[in-house]
């Protein structure tokens, strides 16, 4: 693998020398036909300087040559998760999460329309999109281990499990008691839980309550999933939660290294505002902004588990959830204020700060955990909250601040001792050191930078080389496409003394929030399956087909056909049943050849299928529609991809 620090130091010599040689070049020939010796006519042409040369070098990658990172960033409001290879920045897949995607043949018919069925918040009512918030990678002594991502969706309070040995969404956990989620899906350093915190309050469980009983009946939570690496699943009965109070709380993160066994979560509507400007109130967001100070929440989980195993959780719709009579007095759950608005909470490499934004605020503020964890231990208070939870001493939980522009929000570090946070109003990234908390640069990004990741950026390790600003807007960057614009990542170097900008990439899929950066040789997926397995799991399915083997069976109405595709035929290839049978398709893909995909639709049915070299699937439907309805691979398999059809024939009722 390529290390950036190397490519740099030895970059700028070699482009002098490429650009000497070619100041020599004087007959005006094209650029191709003088490769490296027409570059510098290639840079006027273009209008390119030495430090966009410079970037294109360093990002560049020849057809064949890989990237040395993939980020997993969120879809936003398509419901999926964007994988994009750095430094290239180009786009390797949109992994269908939470929303029905076609070519991956989730939710037209197949095994997959379980997983998307697992996720309804109420049965019956198919949710067909997400609001994807922030997918993070499972880990294993803190650091990434490239085997599972967690995925939340804001808008209907779901958590989603990807499976990385084949980039398939396997599970989608509804979280029963709450609304909305935003501080998701983070994870312990063993990924022992999946931490999905709420956004916007409502009473517990969803019940009616109306808005004058907020206080009293509105309320947070931290849900803590529990995962199960073997089998690769959440499981909703071992898992708790712990409830929070009204105060709209926004992002969370685990601690690691010495404050393994903590979770910390802003806060940033304390003022409980709801509304009501009809009604003569002021709007939520002149409401929510009236204190000087919000709350940060610290849990200790380890110790809310073992409170959980005692007995002394309460059971709402069939979850435990630890109240706040029993998380205060046990010192679960303290606050500490924090400036104005908090946005992003972000714990240290090293676990022992954690570093929290004030969107209204200039500061990033740095809490030191070991003086909070003695605070908790100590009983030591300023004083108790409207629902009896301690307020720890805000000057006495801090190490201390950081002046850093309008809008701080999220921050992230590298292996070297600095913080790079975004700053929204200001459209920068601030670089600042851990050590001394003073700012020692800022790079203009463009533009509004809402997010930002660093490689391996979440781990006990980052390894420093990339961050990525998360822009929420382009104006000027990009060809007019109308007026919804595409977002805008930016690809930042920091392996030198200066940050570089590097490459601009518009993201046409909104809005994406978070992302996480793992290094590519991390991630060992299958390239194909053993024949005729259930990805779902992970095993030969019951129904799986031989070649040889294939056959039609009918009992009654039901008609079973176990078929097999292999270019370039489905066999059987024709399937005749009566107007109103049940069809029941077994399909197996017979191809062992890597990168060898057949898709399978049934033309007016809304099936569609991809059978990756191996898979298995399954799909049942009534056939309600009498015809002549040819069946086809939807994908260039071979040079008679088009020859790759068939026909299922349904007789209408009361037909010879
Ligand atoms: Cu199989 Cu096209």
């Amino acid at each position: 693998m390529n290390h950036p620090s190397i490519r740099t130091v030895l970059l700028s010599p070699l482009l002098a020398l490429a650009l000497a040689g070619c100041g020599k070049q004087s007959d005006g020939g094209t650029a191709a036909s003088n490769g490296s010796q027409g570059l510098k006519q290639i840079m006027q042409a273009r209008g390119l300087s030495e430090a966009d040369v410079e970037a294109a070098l360093l990002t560049y990658r020849p057809t064949g040559k890989k990237d040395d990172y993939v980020i997993f960033a969120s879809g936003g409001q398509s419901g999926q998760v964007l994988v994009i290879g750095v430094p290239s920045m180009r786009l390797l897949k949109v992994v269908a999460v939470f929303t029905p995607e076609p070519w991956q043949g989730y939710g037209y018919g197949g095994l997959g329309n379980k997983v998307l069925e697992g996720g309804n918040q109420h049965p019956g009512t198919q949710l067909t999109w997400a609001d994807v918030h922030h997918p993070n990678l499972s880990e294993a002594n803190g650091e990434y281990d490239g085997r599972f991502l967690f995925v939340n969706d804001k808008a209907n309070a779901r958590v989603a499990v990807v499976d990385l040995h084949d980039f398939t969404t396997k599970q989608i956990v509804p979280n029963p008691l709450v609304m909305s989620d935003h501080g998701g899906a983070f994870v312990t350093p063993n990924t022992e839980y999946v931490v999905e915190t709420s956004q916007y309050p409502a009473p517990l469980g969803r019940e009616y309550a109306p808005l004058s009983e907020y206080k009293e009946k509105y309320r947070g939570l931290a849900m803590f999933w529990k995962f199960d690496k073997e089998k690769g699943r959440i499981l909703p009965e071992a898992s708790f939660g712990v409830e929070l109070p009204p105060y709209t709380q926004d992002l969370a993160d685990a601690g690691k290294g010495p404050s393994d066994g903590y979770v910390f979560i802003n806060s940033f509507n304390t003022e409980m505002a709801t509304g009501g400007i009809l009604e003569g109130n002021p709007p939520i967001e002149s409401g929510a902004s009236q204190n000087d100070m919000d709350f940060l929440h610290v849990i200790h989980w380890k110790k809310a588990e073992e409170l959980v195993k005692a007995g002394r959780a309460k059971t709402i719709k069939g979850v435990k959830v630890l109240t706040m009579d029993v998380t205060g007095p046990e010192k679960v759950l303290a606050l500490i204020p924090e400036p104005k608005s908090p946005h992003g909470v972000d714990v240290t490499p090293d676990g022992e700060d954690i570093v929290v934004g004030g969107k209204l605020d200039t500061h990033t503020t740095v809490y030191s955990f070991q003086k909070i964890k003695a605070l908790m231990e100590a009983g030591t208070a300023e004083g108790k909250d409207g629902y009896g939870l301690p307020i720890l001493p805000f000057q006495d939980s801090i190490r201390g601040q950081t002046e850093i522009g309008l809008g701080p929000l999220h921050t992230v570090y590298d292996g070297k001792g600095f913080a790079y946070t975004s700053v929204f109003i200001e459209s920068v990234v601030a670089k600042w050191s851990l050590k001394d908390l003073k700012v020692v640069e800022t790079l203009p990004v463009h533009y509004n930078i809402g997010h930002i990741l660093a490689a391996e950026g979440d781990t006990v390790s980052p390894d420093g080389n990339y961050v990525v600003a998360m822009n929420k807007m382009s104006i000027d960057r990009f060809a007019n496409i109308g007026p919804l614009y595409p977002q805008n990542f930016q690809l930042i170097g920091i392996d030198g003394p200066q940050m570089k900008l590097l490459a601009d990439m518009p993201i046409g899929i909104g809005e994406p929030h978070y992302a996480q950066m793992i290094k590519a040789d991390k991630l060992k997926p299958l390239k194909v399956y053993p024949m005729g397995t259930n990805p779902y799991t992970n095993q030969k399915d019951e129904f799986a087909v031989t070649p040889g083997k294939e056959r039609i069976e009918r009992k009654g109405k039901d008609v079973h056909v176990y078929m097999t595709a292999i270019r370039s035929h489905f066999t059987p290839d024709r399937i005749e049943v009566e107007e109103g049978d049940r069809v029941h398709l077994h399909l197996t893909s017979a191809e062992q050849a890597e990168d060898q995909v057949h898709g399978f639709t049934i033309d007016m049915y809304n099936v569609n299928l991809s059978l990756e070299p191996g898979k298995h699937e399954n799909v049942t439907f009534v056939a309600d529609k009498p015809g002549a309805f040819p069946m086809y691979c939807t994908e260039f398999c071979s040079a008679l991809h088009l020859e790759m059809m068939g026909y299922l024939m349904v007789k209408p009722k009361g037909a010879k």
